[in-house]
């Protein structure tokens, strides 16, 4: 998840609009900027890796000539963060000049089809074969225009793209085009504006066409002009006036970027769907070879691990071992060694207690694997092989996104090390891919069918003193995780534990009207978690339960319900039942006047130990 932006202006230079509307789309990402821009025929190019405001002070990104320009903030998903990496990205001649949000799956065909025909790459990244694409396609059909050269070139991409692009073939104009990731236009006296969200040119209008998926546009200081990539047809769409204000903006209407998080959860797990096959390969094969697999995190990311035990183990017979990374020294640091094999999860890629625990066991010769959502973080810097959750920047303090990004790219690895040790049917096989890829609709139904009710149960409960949360097998990761989610922002005082424990101790704190929230897939624990659902309503406690869709037995027990679709594996139900645990803590923090975004005491990456 990237930030482009361009624009064409009647008068003036566009370099510093250009800066200043990628300060606007920082958030989201900050690897890495540039920016492009056409004048007398040629092409200007200012850009490195860092920050907006650092790179701004080293190379100036206000000082290039030309009123017609592109800009490029980078959250790096194809190649480390460094400048060799960052956009604008060129063709052999450098008179093309594209900057990309999404991912071209193809990427590795075209560019060996590209190499064979001698042509030079520079870069690490997916999106190059963009402007090599359109250079070879202009080489081969030489009475092609620029735009019918980009339109012929984007019809060989598969993947998600919004892209924009200059050249000095036709210097006064920016063709840009969108599959699957955002672009919107901006309109006003001025000029015209391309971008990859609303904000970015928010401060200079509120006039905006929103452009569909197998569009391209075709920006000069006529207007823009919008056609159809497969047949060229032309698109007549008028502008719409937005009634936002900048700063809303950037949470795109959310009140906090915590619910804006969880709402992006549908597009942010399609996004991990598209992971490429040999990433997950190449790690999957590591796991499959490994003696004893330790999986090491914090917080959120340890739940995710706790998850993937139970996936691991059922789908792949694989055992694995959930360490808390700061205990991991203390408890393994001695034994650890060349037969072990550690996976790492971390959303930051920075958390001081992960990389330590890493650290150590790197150098007692151990195999580092990791799964973090920030590219060129120190995780990966330190990992034998990486994989890029792909959730895009996380502003919230509490996780939420990554949580269901990580859990996807885990149960991905569990079924490609099921698939290499055939520990499952072809049937069980496909009917779990169907299932994980239906995901992304599942979760987008939970928010818009079960929001409001979830409203209404933190309004019940929000004065509450205390919660239990408790599920059975991988559904204990659950509410370990809603447990999280509830102490960091809303500050309840919050016990998680699997049910099957409750009876050992944590039962006597039952009294009349305690909340307890049951986490309750259809799952071989179903039957058995209706026995603990009973144990705690005999004693007075308030049953609320995560059910699946039509599950009347749970529902007659529960005193407040919250409905999953139905069909869900056991295996892959943290995904979809995470989500009503994410709302409930964040209601709950609102109606105690708490902001979900900046909860006390805490930082977004822990870098201390
Ligand atoms: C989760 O909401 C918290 N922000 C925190 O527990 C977090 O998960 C933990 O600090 C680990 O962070 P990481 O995933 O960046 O390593």
């Amino acid at each position: 998840m990237c930030g482009i932006f361009g624009c064409v202006l009647k008068e003036g230079n566009a370099a510093p609009l250009i800066h200043a509307s990628l300060k606007r789309l920082e958030y989201r990402g900050y690897d890495s900027v540039g920016i492009a821009t056409a004048s007398d025929g040629k092409i200007f190019l200012k850009k490195d890796q860092g920050k907006i405001d650092e790179v701004h002070k080293i190379i100036n990104l206000d000082d290039l000539p030309g009123s017609i320009g592109i800009g490029h903030t980078r959250w790096a998903t194809h190649g480390a963060p460094l400048k060799v990496n960052s956009h604008p990205h060129s063709d052999c001649t450098g008179e093309i000049m594209v900057v990309h949000n999404g991912i071209i799956e193809n990427f590795m065909d075209l560019k060996n089809e590209l190499e064979n025909l001698d042509h030079n790459f520079v870069s690490k990244t997916d999106t190059e074969v963009i402007p090599h694409l359109i250079e070879q396609t202009l080489k081969e059909n030489p009475k092609l225009g620029f735009v019918e050269a980009v339109q012929e070139s984007l019809k060989r991409l598969e993947g998600s793209y919004a892209l924009a692009i200059i050249s000095t073939k036709e210097p006064d104009k920016i063709v840009c085009a969108r599959n699957e990731s955002p672009l919107v236009l901006g309109i006003n006296g001025k000029g015209v504006f391309c971008a990859s969200d609303i904000p970015a040119f928010l401060e200079v209008t509120n006039k905006a066409v929103m452009i569909n998926n197998g569009e391209l546009v075709i920006l000069s200081s006529e207007g823009y002009e919008i056609r159809k990539i497969q047949d060229f047809s032309l698109i007549n769409r008028e502008p719409i006036t937005i009634d936002w204000t900048p700063e809303m903006a950037v949470k795109q209407g959310y009140p906090h970027f915590m619910i804006k998080e969880i709402h992006e959860q549908p597009e942010t797990l399609r996004n991990t769907l598209r992971i490429q096959e040999h990433y997950l390969d190449l790690l999957s094969t590591f796991l499959d070879r490994a003696n004893e697999v330790f999986l090491v995190a914090c917080g959120t990311s340890y739940h995710a691990c706790l998850a993937a035990s139970y996936m691991f183990s059922k789908l792949a017979f694989l055992p694995t071992y959930p360490v808390y990374a700061s205990e991991f020294i203390e408890q393994h640091g001695k034994s650890v060694n060349i037969d072990s094999t550690i996976l790492a999860v971390s959303q930051s890629g920075e958390t001081a207690d992960t990389i330590a625990a890493v650290t150590v066991a790197q150098q007692r010769a151990a195999t580092i694997l990791s799964l973090t959502n920030v590219i060129g973080s120190t995780l990966t810097r330190v990992s034998r092989v990486y994989i890029g959750t792909q959730a895009g920047p996380e502003i919230g303090v509490a996780a939420t996104k990554t949580f269901t990004s990580q859990l996807s790219v885990l149960a991905q690895l569990a079924l490609k090390l099921a698939k290499k040790r055939g520990k499952v049917s072809q049937d069980e096989m496909d009917s779990l891919e169907e299932n994980l890829e239906k995901l992304p609709d599942i979760v987008d139904t939970i928010i818009n069918t079960q929001e409001e009710k979830i409203k209404q149960i933190a309004k019940k409960y929000k004065n509450s003193k205390v919660f239990f949360f408790l599920g059975r097998g991988i559904s204990t990761a659950t509410a370990f995780e809603g447990r999280l989610k509830l102490m960091e922002i809303a500050y309840i005082p919050s016990i998680a534990f699997p049910a099957g424990e409750s009876k050992h101790g944590p039962i006597s704190l039952i009294e009349e009207g305690f909340p307890v929230v049951f986490v309750c897939p259809k799952d071989d624990c179903h039957k058995t978690l209706i026995g603990n659902i009973m144990e705690m309503k005999a004693r007075g406690a308030h049953i609320i339960a995560i059910v699946e869709e039509g599950d009347q037995e749970m529902k007659s027990l529960a005193d407040d319900y919250v409905e999953v679709p139905k069909g869900i594996p056991g295996v892959l139900s943290p995904i979809p039942f995470a989500v009503p645990l994410q709302l409930l803590a964040y209601y709950i923090a609102l109606g105690k006047g708490f902001n979900p975004d900046m909860p006390r005491n805490l930082a977004k990456s822990v870098t201390v130990k």
